[in-house]
């Protein structure tokens, strides 16, 4: 499996640029089918999930054209081809295509999601939305049935706001008949982001990125080109690499507006960071200080970079929480970084972090995505050399971090 192996301590100095939304790219290529014509997307992230939800298009009869700067896929012949491969299993994302062909062809059959363990992630929500808008299921063995006679828009009251039952929803309500209003829809950016991309396709709706959402069925949807979004976690995540190791570190290609969470509390631990436009300055700050952090829905401290802040705040001198309030297991990084020296306690859904702790290189394990970056930022502080195991966890959601990191003087490789 693949390693990563980190000499650490080494001062990082140069530019960063973000690429596009990994949490937007895994809903644009699904939703892409409800044009059954050809969508262009550029500024797409060069991560694992991209290509395996390609592959999946491929089961469909979808042609897709890879080009350093767009991905084109082309719906014109489109088959409602049941979607039982192992490769709908190997990412959570895979459940988009649920919403996109019960949009498009009002039934459909597919292998339920996989994705990072974090603790039970249940889809009873995307089926709540589902089903609101007139469609039966059933599931049997890893295998879900949707039906609909027709899609007929309807109220839908999320009690959770959840990310993917609200996109889910959406791309189920674009081509259904009349009105659906979605009420505490998720507010992240990324789901303004399909809506905006499902606008442009001819799609109608309103209110995405506030709690109500609404969308009026149209007959058919047409063919666009798409820039997505600057990754928010992937700019979060090495503007935390900054706080630590920057001499400084420019991120470029950012969307500063996505980042208010991570730049108020980078600035509540001592660290100084400059906007300019599309690029943030980060210089490492040789005294953080401690705070205490609770995960939330957007605009919230997201959820995704918890792990990671978890990493900086065994540098701070103090005592730190985090107390994790989406997911019911995203605390598994933890041993691994107290295995590199960090002094944590976890206590249901807080840790508490006592700093400051100089970490040593060690072997380490990841066992999902966010886990897997938060330890890749401890070996790059670590004194000595860290090797991260089952790393191909971390590639599913960073574009070329390896180039990326060695370009600022990290000591950084891949083996296997
Ligand atoms: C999306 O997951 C992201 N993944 C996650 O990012 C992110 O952590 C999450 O949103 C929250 O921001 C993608 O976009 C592919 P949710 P999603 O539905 O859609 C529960 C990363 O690291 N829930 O908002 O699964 C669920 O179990 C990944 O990039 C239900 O109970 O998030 C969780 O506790 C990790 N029933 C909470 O809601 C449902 O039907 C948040 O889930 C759906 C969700």
């Amino acid at each position: 499996m693949n390693k990563i192996v980190i000499k650490g301590s080494v001062p990082l100095e140069g530019i960063i640029n973000i690429d596009g939304a990994k949490n937007s790219i895994v809903a644009l290529i699904p939703a892409s089918i409800l044009s059954k014509s050809i969508v262009r997307i550029y500024n797409y992230p060069k991560i694992s999930d991209v290509y395996v939800l390609i592959d999946i298009l491929q089961e469909l009869s979808v042609s897709t054209k890879i080009t350093n700067e767009y991905i084109e896929i082309n719906s014109s012949n489109i088959k409602n081809t049941p979607l039982t491969t192992t490769k709908m299993g190997s990412l959570r994302a895979s459940y988009y295509f649920m919403g996109a062909l019960l949009g498009l062809f009002k039934n459909t059959t597919l292998r339920l999601p996989g994705g990072c363990y974090l603790g039970p992630r249940p889809i009873d929500l995307h089926l709540k939305g589902f089903e609101t808008l007139n469609c039966r299921y059933d599931i049997n063995n890893e295998l879900i049935y949707l039906q609909a006679d027709k899609l007929i828009g309807k109220e839908i009251h999320f009690p959770f706001p959840s990310v993917g039952a609200t996109i889910n929803t959406m791309l189920a309500a674009v081509l259904a008949e009349g009105e659906t209003t979605i009420y505490n829809a998720a507010k992240e950016p990324e789901i303004v982001d399909v809506a905006n991309f499902l606008t442009q396709m001819g799609a109608k709706i309103s209110g995405a990125g506030t709690s109500i959402i609404k969308i009026i069925g149209v007959k058919e949807l047409h063919g666009t080109d798409y820039v997505v979004i600057p990754d928010r976690i992937e700019a979060g995540t090495y503007l935390i690499l900054g706080a630590l190791l920057g001499n400084p570190l420019e991120i470029h290609r950012v969307n500063y507006l996505h980042l208010y969470a991570i730049l108020t509390t980078l600035n509540k631990c001592g660290v100084k960071t400059y906007i300019n436009d599309d690029k943030i300055i980060v210089y490492n700050s040789n005294k953080l200080l401690p705070t205490d952090i609770v995960t939330d829905v957007y605009p919230g401290f997201p959820t995704d970079l918890q792990q990671i802040i978890t990493t900086l705040l065994t540098q701070s001198h103090g005592i730190s929480t985090v107390t994790e309030t989406i997911y019911s297991d995203r605390f598994q990084n933890c041993q691994e970084l107290i295995k590199m020296g960090a002094n944590i306690v976890i206590n249901d859904n807080k840790v508490i972090i006592k700093g400051r702790t100089p970490l040593k290189g060690s072997e380490v394990v990841a066992k999902d995505l966010r886990g897997g970056a938060s330890l890749a930022i401890a070996g790059l502080i670590a004194e000595g050399t860290t090797i991260i195991n089952e790393a191909q966890h971390i590639l599913r959601g960073y574009s070329n971090i390896i180039e990326k990191l060695q370009n600022v003087k990290a000591n950084i490789h891949m083996s296997t």
